[in-house]
């Protein structure tokens, strides 16, 4: 019921649509390993890695980035304008729709 539906592109092109409760404390980097696509969230969530960077495709009007997201980006491989960590964003009910896709690894 409170659940959000997510487009999720792999590295390979293949789009996953995928459900995120919103009511778990659960951020798009766990869900993303909950489904077993290829997200390492090495660091577990701490914005210290950049493993969980996805492109976001739709115009969902996402969480501020905090200094330390946009530090790690700063560092990241790979990053584009529409860059985020997935960690650094909550699954909430402004998500409804969202569409990502994975980025590269690096
Ligand atoms: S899991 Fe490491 S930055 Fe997101």
């Amino acid at each position: 019921m409170s659940d959000v539906t997510i487009k999720i592109k792999d590295r390979e092109g293949v789009v996953h649509e995928v459900q995120g409760p919103t009511d778990m404390n659960m951020n798009l980097m766990e869900v993303c390993k909950a489904y077993e696509l290829p997200v390492e969230g090495t660091c577990g969530g701490m914005a210290m890695c950049a493993s969980c960077q996805c492109y976001v495709l739709s115009d969902h009007e996402l969480p501020e980035m905090s200094d330390d997201e946009d530090l790690m980006l700063a560092e990241a491989f790979y990053v584009e304008d529409n860059s985020r960590l997935g960690c650094q964003i909550p699954i909430t009910p402004a998500l409804d729709g969202l569409e990502i896709e994975l980025a590269p690894e690096s």
